[in-house]
């Protein structure tokens, strides 16, 4: 039963540093939506602040949310449900939004969805339209952002399987602190794209962790160590520009020589799970941005006979159109979350298949 009853679902993101906000209509399409990234907030201190990000989501937000109501020419009585990121990520944040969500939904009387922000970076790929011929259940997540790295078996809405991910720093986190050694402002991953460009990715031999190892863990730190050490060999100091884009060019062949390793071990262990399935390789997460990284997981998939798919970088980042959808798809599945649910600032993604259907709650006298 669908408990949206096929109309248009507001959805709300603010576990990190995005604060966002849309409407999608019960059959995906984006009616409205928009994002406020906090980043010149917290460029000064070169990562995420906790309290500045809780602050500026609670200043924002209302705004957000007004904005994608008007825009879709819609009011609250419309809505066929309310859902927002519960979870993991930043708790500061994660209270705004979801506190937010569920006044919305108590006022209104609309069933409330806790959307669990991984669960929606999976999910993403089931938007209508994005991919060619859809992406029906199962196909292989690689999330790769500032805060997560991981391969997901995704086998149905609530049902995923992590088959690895990364044992230390996350690919996006890589990404920022070598941009950080070398002298760029953060968030550092396009800045370092940009720099790589010139670069010599042949110069500097850099370790590639883990290639070859079995299953599809990740590990980052000890590239970013032979980085560090690699800089402090050429002393203290400005990097001469020539030295600076060859670090940032093998850096960068490194972590896309690794990223497409470790996906061709997750195919195979997706294949044996699933065998007969025509693979597909979903890639979200700000570093699916990456020219390098995408090209080698093009040459991965191809070599594996698995399709790709790289939803355009607005959706792949963190946004509030995939926190909709997932309320839609938990909707339509009568999934709907108490108002009393906690905000969780850590929730693995193979917590969730306890999710609970509980009735929606009475909508108030008109
Ligand atoms: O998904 P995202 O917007 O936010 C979360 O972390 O959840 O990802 C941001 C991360 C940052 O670490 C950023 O440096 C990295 O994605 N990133 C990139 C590129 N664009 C963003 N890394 C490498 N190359 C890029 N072009
Ligand atoms: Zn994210």
């Amino acid at each position: 039963m669908d408990l949206a009853g096929g109309r248009p679902v507001l959805g709300i993101e603010s576990s990190c540093d995005e604060t966002a906000a849309a409407v999608l209509a019960g059959d995906g399409r984006i009616l409205a939506a928009l994002v406020a990234s906090q980043e010149a907030s917290h460029a000064p201190f070169g990562g995420v602040v906790p309290e500045i990000a809780a602050r500026a989501h609670l200043a924002l937000l209302p705004g957000l949310v007004r904005g994608v109501m008007d825009q879709a020419g819609l009011g609250f009585a419309d809505l066929g449900g309310v859902a927002a990121t519960t979870g993991p990520g930043l708790i500061g944040g994660l209270i705004v939004g979801s506190q937010m969500g569920k006044g919305i939904a108590l006022a209104a009387g609309l069933p409330f969805v806790a959307v669990n922000h991984l669960e929606a970076h999976a999910l993403t790929a089931r938007l209508p339209g994005l991919v060619p011929g859809g992406a029906p259940f199962p196909y292989l997540l690689l999330l790769i952002s500032g805060g997560h790295c991981q391969c997901v078996a995704v086998e149905g809405v609530g049902r995923h399987v992590r088959l690895g991910g990364t044992v230390d720093d996350a690919a996006g986190e890589a990404f920022d602190k070598v941009a950080k050694l070398l002298g760029l402002p953060w968030p550092g991953g396009p800045a370092l794209e940009r720099l790589a460009a010139a670069g010599d990715p042949a110069r500097f031999a850099f370790p590639r962790p883990m290639l070859g190892r079995a299953g599809c863990d990740f590990s980052f730190s000890g590239l970013k160590t032979a980085v560090a050490q690699t800089v402090a060999r050429f002393g203290a100091g400005a990097l001469e520009p020539r030295v600076a884009a060859d670090l940032a060019a093998g850096f960068q062949a490194a972590v896309a020589a690794v990223l497409a390793d470790r996906a061709g071990h997750a195919m195979a262990m997706f294949g044996e799970r699933h065998p007969g399935v025509a693979g597909l390789l979903v890639v979200a997460g700000g570093v699916a941005a990456n020219g390098a990284v995408r090209a080698a997981l093009g040459a991965a998939t191809a070599a594996h006979g698995f399709g790709l798919a790289v939803p355009p970088v607005a959706l792949c980042t963190d946004n509030a159109v995939m926190v909709a959808w997932t309320g839609i798809e938990r909707l339509r599945l009568g999934l709907v979350d108490a108002l009393d649910v906690a905000p969780r600032p850590r929730w693995p993604l193979d917590e969730l298949a306890g999710a609970v259907a509980a009735p929606p709650p009475p909508r108030p006298p008109a």
